[in-house]
């Protein structure tokens, strides 16, 4: 067997053995190997894509990655309209509803499946002889959009089917659970970036990104609970139909139930009114649909809606309480962030006490007042926050919020950058910003370091056993000890944490030293490119605009960060304890012809996506970068190139067309 042959063996079984893996993780929920087995398979797979670049398929697990940078989306017509649901808000209209389906079906018996109604966005989803070659939003029900690349980097959606069917359209809900978009809420306001109002807002929003590279890193789940269009198989009733969508490899949901009387039906939705708060994704309802088929189709539709199916939407939870207080604290950045503190109340299954305001703009705009009576609900089920004031309800002693002009912890000036909504203490010395510098340090993304949470880092500070995250690192057993609530079991276990922190990957020390707009895939990007710490330190802003994910507000911040005396004290703190500050490299290929060269790549390639042309140089050795400069060595062009090309040829860089590129890489 050639290499390339043997290569192509070991692709086949690994993308088999990885898709099993999916299968296993997403739709059964029962996975039977760890992510670091998972990752060392993904690893293999990817490497040898790289070696290999014509041998990467349009189904390779390696495409969930998020491939090129879309200039828009292609609008695409449904195989058959995606219609909605009619709608009902409680006893009397789903049995009316049911007396309708009766009538029409003169006195046959009924069967009904409930299914969860979840809060997401439709979507649609094409495969042809087993293959995914189409994901579309809803749209207008007609035509929708094509989103494609990005619904490839969601885990949950098979890329090959598990049987081969010859053409079939499924639809289902794309979704953000919800702890996926509080993180991603919490996120966004540390950068000072707008906020999406519900978990449905975020997912939408995910999807509709023109780089798939940002979807890819958005956790987006789905459930699939249609079928719009097969060919060569037939299903008795809708139920069947579902089990059989879970054996092709779609995750279907767990929580669906036939029932063959609409008092069942009835007693099943109930059950959901309170218990829908304990799910780990937002549902707004529940969906009731004929079973069989035949019945569905004797039934047929309105211009709207099927006359087989309705929603029972559950009513919007919302409750009246009081603002006692609003305080503001100041995060890590700097930024200050107003909370309303509420009289104690129950919404949506739990009890609220506060809600972030956010800002000074939207407490004025809803004219919060302390001493107020507000209403409150969740967005999104998760996220409590103030919908509206009842003005009507003021009795004179309702006190304005004053916006202070100083930091309430360092007393210094607070700043508020032009087209920026957020106050800032610009005092990189805050006590403040420092507490919350280190909570970020040892949090989970970062050191990870475990049994170091907020309490205990407040404690460390108070006691004055730690003034900076270096700090962690000269605590002694003696030290912890005589703290309250430690032992010497806990003692031991907290040293051994910080002491196993020092070995983190060098892309985890970046991401924890919490350097504005640096989240942890520019760390990572950073690391791999800097190669160390101090080269990180050390590079300027044009140089870290060469690294392909850095932008000019990221480059700026990283100088600034490293020009601060403080900080270079720290990281010589950080040096001197013995953390890790050199990147890992990863295996490599002996194929080193491209080492030391750095390309540009401009217009479209005929055989090559962005990614792959990209991952052939890398494989050599070689770099790629996003602009052209004096630095760059070959500029490729492929086909209607941007100004890069014109760049190029007045700086008198090498120019390669495809022809050329080819030969380099083979
Ligand atoms: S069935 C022709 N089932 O609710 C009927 N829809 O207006 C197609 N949804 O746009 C819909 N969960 O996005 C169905 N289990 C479920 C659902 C569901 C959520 C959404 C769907 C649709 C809207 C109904």
């Amino acid at each position: 067997m050639s290499s390339i042959e043997k290569a192509r063996a070991e692709l086949d079984s690994l993308r088999r053995e990885i898709e099993e893996h999916d299968y296993r993780y997403y739709v059964l929920d029962d996975p039977v190997i760890d992510d670091s087995q998972y990752d060392q398979l993904m690893k293999r797979l990817l490497q040898l894509e790289k070696e290999y670049p014509q041998l990467v398929t349009p189904d390779s697990p390696s495409q969930r990655v998020g491939g090129q940078v879309q200039e828009g989306f292609k609008p695409v017509r449904h195989l058959a309209p995606m219609l909605s649901l009619g709608n009902s808000f409680d006893e009397g209209e789903l049995r009316d509803f049911d007396r309708r389906v009766r009538a029409a079906l003169a006195g046959q018996s009924v069967e009904y499946v409930v299914e969860l109604k979840i809060d997401g966005l439709a979507i649609s989803l094409v495969y042809e002889k087993g293959i995914f070659v189409r994901g579309a939003t809803r749209g207008n029900g007609e035509m929708g959009e094509d989103i494609t690349q990005n619904l490839k980097t969601v885990g949950s959606i098979p890329l090959r089917l598990r049987r081969p069917v010859d053409r079939l359209e499924v639809r289902g809900e794309a979704y953000m659970p919800k702890d996926a978009f509080a993180d991603l809420n919490a996120r966004r306001e540390e950068r000072g970036e707008p906020l999406f109002a519900n978990p449905r807002n975020a997912a939408a929003g995910s999807l509709r990104q023109l780089d798939p590279g940002i979807t890819a890193q958005r956790r987006i789940s789905t459930f699939i609970y249609a079928i719009g269009h097969v060919e060569g198989q037939a299903l008795p009733n809708h139920y069947a139909g579902l089990q059989w969508l879970k054996e092709l490899g779609f995750r279907t949901n767990p929580e669906v139930q036939v029932f063959d009387h609409i008092s069942k039906v009835i007693e099943y939705v109930n059950s959901w009114q309170q218990r829908r708060f304990d799910l780990p994704y937002a549902i707004d309802g529940l969906v009731i649909k004929v079973n069989s088929i035949e019945q569905q189709e004797a039934l047929g539709f309105t211009a709207k809606s099927p006359r087989w199916a309705i929603a029972y939407k559950f009513p919007a939870e919302k409750a009246i309480t009081r603002v006692e207080d609003i305080k503001l604290t100041v995060g890590r950045t700097g930024v200050l962030t107003p909370t309303a503190f509420l009289t104690p109340v129950a919404v949506a299954g739990s009890t609220v006490s506060r809600a972030v305001l956010h800002n000074e703009d939207i407490i004025k705009k809803k004219d919060i007042r302390i001493g107020d009576t507000v209403v409150v609900h969740k967005a999104g089920d998760v996220i409590p926050e103030i919908v509206e004031v009842l003005v009507d309800k003021r009795r004179g002693q309702e006190r304005e919020f004053i916006y202070p002009d100083h930091c309430p912890e360092c007393g210094t000036q607070l700043v508020r950058a032009a087209g920026e909504v957020a106050h800032r203490c610009p005092n990189t010395q805050c006590p403040a910003r420092n507490r919350e510098g280190i909570f970020h340090f040892v949090s989970r993304g970062a050191m990870d370091i475990e049994g170091l949470g907020p309490a205990v880092v407040t404690q460390l500070l108070r006691e004055g056993l730690i003034s900076d995250a270096a700090d962690l690192y000269s605590l002694k057993f003696e030290d912890l000890i005589e703290l309250e609530r430690f032992g010497e079991k806990s003692a031991q276990n907290l040293l051994n944490a910080i002491e196993d922190s020092k070995e983190r990957p060098l892309s985890r020390l970046i991401f924890a030293l919490g350097i504005r707009h640096v989240g942890q895939t520019a760390a990572k990007k950073l690391a791999e490119h800097f190669g160390s710490l101090d080269g990180l330190a050390r590079a300027t802003e044009e140089e870290l605009l060469a690294v392909y994910e850095v932008g000019p507000k990221m480059a700026e911040s990283i100088v600034k960060w490293f020009a601060q005396e403080n900080n270079i004290k720290l990281l010589n703190k950080l040096i001197f304890a013995g953390v890790n500050t050199a990147h890992e490299e990863t295996s490599k290929t002996s194929d080193e012809s491209l080492a030391g060269k750095t390309f540009v790549l401009t217009g479209t390639l005929a055989d090559f996506t962005r990614r792959q042309a990209k991952a052939a140089i890398e494989a050599r050795g070689g770099k790629v970068t996003s602009s052209v400069s004096k630095k760059t060595d070959f500029v490729v062009v492929g086909e209607n190139p941007g100004s890069k090309y014109e760049k190029a040829q007045s700086l008198g860089i090498e120019i390669l067309t495809e022809e050329k590129f080819k030969k380099l890489v083979n």
